[in-house]
């Protein structure tokens, strides 16, 4: 896990930087409208080829993607081991990612971990669903994050990238993703395990039991965030008024998400160079389901324009 170090992480900043300019220019430049899911899919994956596994783009990343996908889908799918099934595709195409990270890494390879998968782009697409310009109360988010994000831009040459210290400015940027986080969380829960008897509410829970925590029911308890339908980043401008265990989208406790600080700076850059090179309206109505990370039914087509200012 040393990549995901906080001196490691400092220095990603400007490789992170590259990719997301690179995938602005190859997908959203000159483009009316895009669909923003596959496209965040896309970055995700080129951003983790290149910064954890070094594997230049072409055929070789390309077969990965699509069999990344497929394994994904079958994560949570019912476990039937037959021929065709969504469980024995994934568990096959699992089965060969191992393997070409293995054969691609070399002795590397032993030290990959079973790395799930990276619901860095679910919180994009919601943080983007929801910058609406028919929406009143939301367009005032908005221009915080973007007059926050223009003034940075403002301080840069073009073509320089952001650094470390850009990204510490970006304290508002990071609380809206994290209310956006709280009402649509990536993760929808996990399992833990009991490891004493625990009284709830009037009932026992044994040790040795198996539960499974659902983020939603902790993240929208009216006894721990006040009017929790309501988006307001301001719930966290203070984070000790946020007791222990309640704020859970990277989960708690010896097992917490150790990737937290490598989503957070990756979302950081995405949003400061979409928010500052282009504005956008969504394209059609379109809602979130679950499968199991949150995703809207038509992958979020929006159409985008140019800002005038281009950083
Ligand atoms: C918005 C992005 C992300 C969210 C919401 C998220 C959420 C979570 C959650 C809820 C858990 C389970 C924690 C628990 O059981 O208490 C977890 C575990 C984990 N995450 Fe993330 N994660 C994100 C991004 C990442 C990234 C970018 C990486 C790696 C680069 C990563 C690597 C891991 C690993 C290795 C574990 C297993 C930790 C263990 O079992 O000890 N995550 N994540």
């Amino acid at each position: 896990m040393s990549f995901l170090k906080p001196e490691s992480l400092k220095q990603y900043v400007g490789k992170m930087d590259l990719e997301v300019r690179l995938h602005i220019d190859e997908y959203w430049q000159c483009k009316k409208e895009v669909t923003v899911l596959p496209l965040m899919k896309t970055l995700t994956f080129n951003i983790i080829c290149t910064l954890l596994f070094g594997i230049e783009r072409g055929a070789r990343r390309d077969k990965l993607v699509d069999l990344f996908q497929e394994m994904i889908a079958g994560m949570w799918s019912i476990p039937i081991n037959l021929p065709f099934t969504r469980y024995t595709r994934s568990i096959h195409s699992s089965k060969s990612v191992r393997n070409m990270l293995k054969d691609l890494i070399g002795e590397k390879g032993k030290e990959i971990q079973e790395m799930g998968s990276n619901p860095h782009q679910d919180l994009i697409t919601c943080m983007l669903s929801s910058r609406n310009p028919n929406d009143v109360e939301e367009i005032s988010e908005e221009e915080i994050v973007d007059n926050k994000q223009e003034e940075i831009a403002k301080g840069k040459h073009r073509g320089e990238s952001l650094i470390w210290e850009d990204i510490t400015k970006m304290k508002y940027t990071w609380r809206v993703a994290m209310e956006t986080m709280r009402m649509f969380p990536p993760i929808f829960g996990g399992f833990s395990q009991a490891v004493k008897d625990i009284e709830n509410d009037g009932y026992i829970i044994p040790k040795g039991w198996q539960i499974f925590w659902v983020t939603s029911m902790t993240q929208m308890d009216d006894g721990i965030f006040r009017e929790p339908q309501k988006f307001d980043p301001a719930r966290f401008e203070n984070p000790s008024s946020i007791p222990p265990y309640c704020y859970i989208p990277f989960g708690g406790g010896p097992r917490i998400c150790p990737g937290s600080e490598f989503a957070k700076i990756e979302t950081l850059v995405t949003i400061h160079y979409l928010v500052t090179q282009f504005t956008w309206k969504l394209s059609s109505d379109d809602c979130f389901s679950r499968d199991p990370m949150p995703a809207s039914t038509k992958g979020l087509p929006i159409q985008i324009a140019p800002k005038k200012q281009m950083f």
